[in-house]
């Protein structure tokens, strides 16, 4: 495969400064594999502490959103001008959690992509459908209109995530059937977005309940070029045995 994996931590409202301080040092004690991109994404109020842990460490760095205006009266946003001062390199846009809790949509989540990119970010955007909508045979139209909007975006600072509602922080894992065919689906709409070449380069990752027992069977399937882990990032044995998992898949590859 000629795309690295990439596995990314979204820590979502967990670990203040001091815990992320712990974890970030745990993590860099550790041994880490060098063909594999690791990312980890902590709460703002972290990222300025682990900008200073990460400097030079190979590990990227990534906030959990961003507002699509550089500055202004938005009370509690923070903008990819303060974020790229910070040496954040990646954000993570439309997750789930965004979308059903804080009401971001598909154009909310395309404004914030594109002002990120502006400013050098590489966004992890993230889609996926509800159980309700797998059920009733709809996965494949939700992708679709969901992905439309990355049409906008520069597929050299794309990174798609593919994470079915129904599998997030539920314990319930797609299976790598399931994951591949969404992924393949997905590639063929970044295809006809990006053209061949641009589309083969863009990650997507899977996520939703990735844990070391499962990572493996997942960043098997030739679509799936990685994970967005939640709850299994957040503790760094976890987090290291998954990213173990695409090394190793990645040894093999280029062997
Ligand atoms: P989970 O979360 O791994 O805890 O299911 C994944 C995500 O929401 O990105």
């Amino acid at each position: 495969m000629t795309r690295r994996y990439l596995v990314a931590g979204n820590w979502k409202m967990h670990k203040g400064v001091a815990d992320t301080a712990a974890f970030l040092e745990e993590l860099l004690a550790a041994k880490r594999p060098r063909n594999v991109d690791v990312v980890v994404c902590p709460p703002y109020i972290s990222l300025p502490a682990a900008a200073m842990l990460l400097t030079r460490s190979g590990i990227g760095l990534g906030a959990q959103n961003v507002h699509w205006e550089s500055s202004g009266a938005f009370t509690g946003e923070i903008s990819a001008p303060m974020l790229a001062d910070l040496d954040v390199g990646w954000v993570i846009v439309g997750h789930s959690e965004r979308r059903t809790m804080f009401g971001e949509t598909d154009e909310t989540a395309a404004r914030r992509a594109r002002r990120a990119q502006e400013e050098g970010l590489t966004v992890i955007f993230c889609l996926g459908e509800t159980l309700k909508q797998r059920e009733a045979g709809e996965t494949i139209d939700v992708l679709r209109q969901q992905a439309s909007v990355l049409t906008d975006l520069d597929p050299a600072k794309l990174v798609v995530a593919y994470e079915p509602i129904w599998a997030i922080g539920t314990g319930r894992t797609a299976s790598p059937e399931q994951a591949q065919e969404a992924h393949a689906f997905l590639r063929s709409e970044l295809r006809g977005h990006f053209g061949d070449e641009a589309a083969n380069k863009v990650r997507i990752l899977y996520g939703g309940s990735v844990k070391p027992a499962n990572a493996a069977d997942l960043f098997r399937q030739p679509d799936v070029d990685g994970g967005l882990i939640g709850g299994a990032s957040l503790d760094v044995p976890s987090f290291s045995a998954i990213i173990r998992a695409a090394a190793h898949l990645a040894a093999g590859a280029s062997s």
